[in-house]
């Protein structure tokens, strides 16, 4: 496993993380705890020390899950990012959108809150990173959030600020590194393979305010590990019903030929861990956080990160997609 500092403020973690919404055992079809606390303990064993999550995953089983595993082994060097603003305490069934009874709350007192709960949950001190969880832009641009972490990381309940950029949103978005490059030290961004908006407006402005990158969805729901093809079916619990149905699986399959050239390069590689070396190749973004549900796949994802990064010649053009 290779590390690096995550920005210019950032800690030091391993390229490969562990994103744990899956475990949280909510959206993603039926879940079982023992094996989300193996594959976590796997993700340790194989040096992962970045793992993200955040209080709405399973409305807090995914903290709940980490914290066993922190209460066992000890925090250490261990990063957690964690994120809040998807208010599950305070929503009911009429706020719900296909994930459960969220209202989007980014209020201070709302976020102070959230953070709080979530270092009891965890059972640690203070949080490495908090993230705010995607919200609309119309919400990051009141002062309240930002109000809310700078608060935070003055009371020392947090270390460090993140912003979760929401998806698709990440050139509509980019503007705000402008203006709170001093209190982000991360942004988490979707981007992978067949998704490279970021590219464009997001990552130079990363780049030039030393802000960390942590890249979500880097398997595009599993997609880019070639499991998948238009007849693959979901449960109705499985978010993927929606997000990977028969007719995003057949754009996605069109999208994915294109890249046929740079899998053939490295025919001792799986299309998983090609696709993750690509997450981590882009000079802006320093970790790669794929969801795993088992320990086998914890194992194939962490490999990835020692076959470093992919030479810039190798990467396919913007304009291919
Ligand atoms: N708004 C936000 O802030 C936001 C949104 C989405 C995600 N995230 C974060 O980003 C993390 C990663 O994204 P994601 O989990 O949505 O998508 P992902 O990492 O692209 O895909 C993860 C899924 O792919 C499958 N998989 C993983 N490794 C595999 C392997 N080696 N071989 C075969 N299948 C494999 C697993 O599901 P199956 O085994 O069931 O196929 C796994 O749950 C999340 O866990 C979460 O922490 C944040």
């Amino acid at each position: 496993m290779k590390y690096v500092r995550l920005g210019k403020r950032g800690p030091k973690v391993s390229t490969i993380g562990f994103g744990a919404w899956a475990i949280g055992g909510m959206n993603w079809g039926k879940t079982d705890d023992r094996d989300s606390l193996r594959a976590l303990h796997s993700a340790l064993d194989h040096g992962v020390t970045l793992i993200d999550t955040a209080d709405v995953y399973g409305f807090g089983h995914s903290e709940e899950l980490i914290a066993k595993v922190i209460a066992e082994r000890g925090k250490n060097n261990l990063v957690i990012a964690t994120k809040a603003g998807n208010d599950f305490y305070n929503a009911d069934e009429k706020d719900d959108q296909g994930y459960g009874p969220i209202k989007q709350t980014y209020s201070k007192e709302y976020l102070i809150f959230a953070a709080e709960q979530s270092i009891r949950r965890l059972g640690v001190e203070a949080l490495d990173i908090l993230q705010l969880h995607s919200p609309d832009l119309d919400k990051l641009e009141q002062e309240e959030p930002w109000q809310a972490l700078e608060q935070l990381k003055r009371d020392g309940k947090i270390l460090h600020a993140g912003l979760s950029i929401q998806s698709f949103k990440e050139t509509e978005q980019a503007h705000l590194l402008d203006t709170h490059h001093d209190l982000l030290d991360t942004i988490q961004v979707r981007y992978n393979l067949l998704e490279r908006q970021a590219e464009k407006v997001l990552f130079p402005k990363a780049l030039q305010y030393g802000i960390g990158v942590i890249v979500r969805i880097p398997l595009l729901f599993g997609f880019l590990t070639g499991k998948f093809n238009t007849d693959s079916r979901f449960t109705e619990d499985d978010h993927r019903k929606m997000n990977l149905s028969p007719e995003k699986l057949e754009h996605y399959l069109g999208q994915v030929a294109k890249m046929r050239p740079l899998f053939d390069r490295y025919p001792q590689q799986t299309m998983a861990q090609v696709s993750l070396r690509f997450c981590i190749s882009h000079p802006a973004c320093q970790v790669a956080i794929p969801g795993a549900k088992t320990n086998k796949q914890v194992e194939e994802n962490c490999a990835a990160s020692d076959f470093g990064t992919i030479p810039e010649h190798e990467i396919p053009a913007l304009d291919l997609m």
